[in-house]
């Protein structure tokens, strides 16, 4: 299992004072926090939303790269940008997250988008990649979710984007642990929104289906180039519909589906499947008493 730290640091990046008062709208959208923010989706959604003047908190594990992420967005549109270098799969990393979520009142907008995966069999996926995976995508997700969900309700304001996957769907072959993470962020994001029925919090979902990003090597197993082109989407597009997506009010967002009614009609039949599920009688197929 990879060593794990947890490294919180309130320096801002160098340019940080100089930027922040050059820049009108830096913060007035408020701070958005982006978790995996050292590469791929989570990178794409530090410049876009900085773009849209947020400033940033970058958490991952690489600090070397946040900082060239945070270098970046504070040069490019002079807003700030904080790293906060934490182990998601680790308590203490996610606590520090946690914390800081609960205490910063300028906190607008969770973006919960680290996650890994692996694609081998069960059989062959080694236990510490396993706990590490459940911990990332799911606890660590559950818990930044709810913390978010505190604060933006005491608020009445607030957003959270959760990034699941097109895998969550069906059970997919080579990922059984990873499509079941994503399975899990589905349906507890979707649950959600009842919490905030009536508020002014809005909760999205996403869920890309295959996007360019290191999390391909990271996963093992297929590679990028062994994909059909024509299913591969950039990172840049898929951030770029979320959050068209989110501008549009959608609660949940798949960048790569062409015809949203495949999503409709099956979020339709899991509600007919849940009200079917409950009855007293055991079913005729299975002869039971008689
Ligand atoms: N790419 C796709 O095809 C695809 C499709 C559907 C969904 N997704 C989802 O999109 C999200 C982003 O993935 P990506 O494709 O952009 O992959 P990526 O480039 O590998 O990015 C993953 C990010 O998560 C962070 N992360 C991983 N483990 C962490 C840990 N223990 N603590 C803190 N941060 C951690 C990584 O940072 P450090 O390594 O620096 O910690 C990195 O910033 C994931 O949730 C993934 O499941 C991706």
């Amino acid at each position: 299992m990879d060593t794990w730290y947890i490294k919180y640091t309130s320096l801002p990046c160098s340019s940080y004072w100089e930027t922040a008062l050059t820049n009108p709208h830096s913060g007035k959208v408020g701070v958005a926090i982006v978790t995996g923010a050292s590469s791929g989706i989570g990178r794409v959604y530090a410049d876009r939303l900085a773009a849209r003047g947020y400033d940033l908190v970058l958490v991952a594990r690489r600090e070397e790269r946040l900082r060239e992420v945070a270098a970046d967005v504070e040069r490019l549109y002079s807003v700030r940008a904080e790293v906060l270098v934490a182990d998601l799969s680790q308590p203490a990393g996610t606590q520090a997250v946690v914390d800081r979520l609960a205490s910063d009142a300028s906190i607008t907008l969770l973006v919960n988008n680290a996650g890994f995966s692996a694609m081998r069999p069960l059989t062959d996926t080694p236990e510490a990649t396993i706990t590490s995976m459940i911990a990332v995508n799911i606890t660590a997700l559950t818990l930044l979710t709810k913390a978010a969900l505190v604060a933006f309700k005491a608020r009445n304001a607030g957003t959270i984007v959760n990034v699941g996957s097109g895998a969550g769907f069906a059970p997919y072959p080579g990922i059984p642990v990873y499509g079941a993470t994503k399975a899990y962020i589905y349906l507890f994001t979707q649950s959600l929104q009842s919490e905030v029925e009536g508020t002014a919090v809005r909760i999205q979902l996403v869920l890309p289906g295959a996007v360019v990003s290191e999390g391909w090597e990271v996963a093992g197993g297929a590679t990028l180039e062994q994909l059909p082109e024509g299913i591969v989407m950039t990172t840049e597009d898929c951030v770029d519909a979320a959050l068209a997506g989110l501008d549009q009010g959608e609660r949940v967002t798949s960048p790569s589906l062409q015809d949203d009614t495949i999503h409709r009609d099956y979020e339709a039949l899991t509600q007919s499947l849940l009200q079917a599920m409950f009855d007293r009688n055991p079913a005729p197929r299975y002869k039971v008493g008689g």
